[in-house]
């Protein structure tokens, strides 16, 4: 089974059901993310900072490509709803896009 560990949210660990999951739907499966386009690949607020695991994300999509390419997405971020899993990884949620109600640890 498949772990992902929010590290700027006290560590909390999500255990994944599926491998062709998105990484998004992970995370809203045991926690609130931020996805204000819904998950079209349109905007960047279900950025994920990646700290440990990149090489277990599947290649970048076209829509992730637009935003390196504009300078939106950096070197280690991706957006959550485009992604999938292949093994375990640990992320951050970037303060930008860090919600109001949740209450994060960095
Ligand atoms: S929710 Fe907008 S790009 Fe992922």
């Amino acid at each position: 089974m498949l772990e992902v560990t929010i590290k700027n949210l006290h560590s909390k660990t999500i255990h994944c059901k599926s491998k062709t999951e998105k990484l998004l739907d992970i995370l809203l499966s045991e926690t609130d993310w931020m996805h204000a386009c819904g998950k079209k690949g349109r905007c960047t607020t279900c950025t994920a900072i990646v700290v440990k695991g990149k090489e277990h994300l599947s290649e970048p999509t076209e829509a992730e490509l637009r935003f390196i390419k504009l300078g939106k997405l950096g070197e280690n971020e991706r957006l959550s709803c485009q992604c999938e899993l292949s093994g375990n990884i640990e992320i951050k949620a970037p303060k930008l896009y860090q919600l109001p109600h949740l209450e994060y640890s960095e």
